[in-house]
């Protein structure tokens, strides 16, 4: 008769146990010793911009990591300086059509982006699973009025590639000693799940995406690869099965962080459904779990200079412990997203706030990886440097 009665605390340390050793990052992390402030200022021969995961704000002006982008890109040629926008261009569901509702909500986060460049300086776009509003049937449609837009608002500064909702890989050489490679991972995964698609381009098996991208990284004639992608091949954050407690008592932040309504029990079954595989954006899915494995052994192969993508709600410097590379995660472009972030191996840099990534090559054969992290008014401080 007693037992009911000693199952319940039972029941509650058990809980605890589950809930509580998911303790996200509050501050930046940095590995010990891995910060390196260059002691003289170079000039750079060539600026990447990375951001990702802009989409969408938390009020009606632009964000702030948008309006520091804005100022420091100022600061570079820009003949020789590409911003990079990793995806999940649109919240949430991609680019309607222009007689929908959600149109001109959907055209201004796109908007901003695009003003962020100012009236000079280009920029790439890659999809993410937003853009193409993940599995839906429309997201062919959703990928050309983005694609359309994009080249016509910025006067076509700015493009969103692979053209025509494919999946490349494809790459741009922009010098003697530098190629950028860049696919739609989104795509893929749509090809993978056997989405009906309308596009232009074939559905692609797995077998046939890697043997091209392994076809570009070697016949790259020296030059240093780097690769851009909305799905990241490691991350320590909710993608990679790492819950704050606060997600498994306020599940509803998933969809905003401002969603405060306590579900406790009830609340863990998001995370646990979501580290056990339910959906494909997860890295405990089979999906994207057959793509970082063979994403990783590729890597190791031909060791490209740094994978960037967004999709993680954070920024993150990863050495990749099984490809050994280094992973760089750049997907906070807004702070209405929640920043839920953790370390595990190989985490060199960590942080749950807002902001964009600089990379810079120098003349010497040198480069350097810059984080910045603004404040509310979009004033920049570079919190981390690294060599690459
Ligand atoms: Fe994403």
């Amino acid at each position: 008769m007693k037992r009911p009665l000693l199952l319940l605390p039972v029941l509650l340390i058990s809980y605890l146990i589950l809930v509580l050793p998911g303790c996200s990052l509050g501050s930046n992390y940095i590995k010990k010793g891995e910060s390196f402030k260059p002691t003289a200022e170079k000039n750079a021969i060539y600026t990447l911009y990375l951001i990702g995961d802009a989409g969408k704000t938390l009020s009606d002006d632009p964000e702030p990591a948008l309006i520091s982008l804005s100022s420091e890109i100022l600061k570079s040629n820009p003949d020789s300086t590409l911003v990079v926008f990793l995806g999940d261009n649109i919240y949430d569901h991609g680019l309607p059509d222009e007689n929908h509702p959600d149109r001109s909500k959907a055209e201004n986060y796109i908007k901003d982006q695009i003003n962020a460049l100012g009236a000079n300086h280009r920029a790439l776009f890659i999809a993410g699973n937003h853009d193409w509003d993940n599995n839906s049937p429309m997201g062919n449609k959703l990928m050309k009025n983005q694609e359309l837009f994009i080249r016509k608002y910025s006067s076509a500064r700015a493009q969103l590639l692979p053209e025509n909702g494919c999946q490349g890989p494809d790459f741009l050489d922009i010098n003697e000693n530098l190629r950028l490679i860049y696919f739609d991972s989104q795509r893929l995964f749509r090809d993978w799940l056997d989405i009906p698609d309308s596009s232009e381009c074939k559905p692609i098996d797995l077998n046939s995406f890697f043997n091209n991208l392994e076809l570009i990284l070697k016949n790259s004639n020296g030059r240093k690869c780097i690769l851009l992608h909305h799905h990241p091949f490691i991350t320590y954050g909710e993608h990679g099965g790492k819950f704050d407690w606060k997600k498994h008592i306020f599940p509803l932040t998933a969809f905003n962080k401002y969603f405060l309504l306590p579900l406790p029990v009830v609340g863990s079954l998001y995370p646990i459904l979501r580290s056990n595989g339910i959906t494909p954006q997860d890295m405990s899915n089979d999906v994207y779990g057959n793509y970082t494995a063979k994403m990783r052994e590729i890597s190791k192969k031909y060791n490209p200079v740094f994978s960037a993508s967004g999709h993680e709600h954070s920024l993150q410097v990863i050495r990749d412990p099984v490809s050994n590379t280094i992973q760089i995660i750049s997907g906070k472009g807004t702070r209405l997203t929640d920043g839920t972030v953790s370390t595990g191996e190989g985490t060199i840099f960590a942080s749950p706030f807002s902001g964009f990534m600089k990379y810079e090559i120098y003349a010497d054969g040198t480069s350097l990886l810059t984080v910045i992290v603004p404040d509310d008014e979009g004033k920049a401080a570079e919190v981390f440097y690294f060599p690459l």
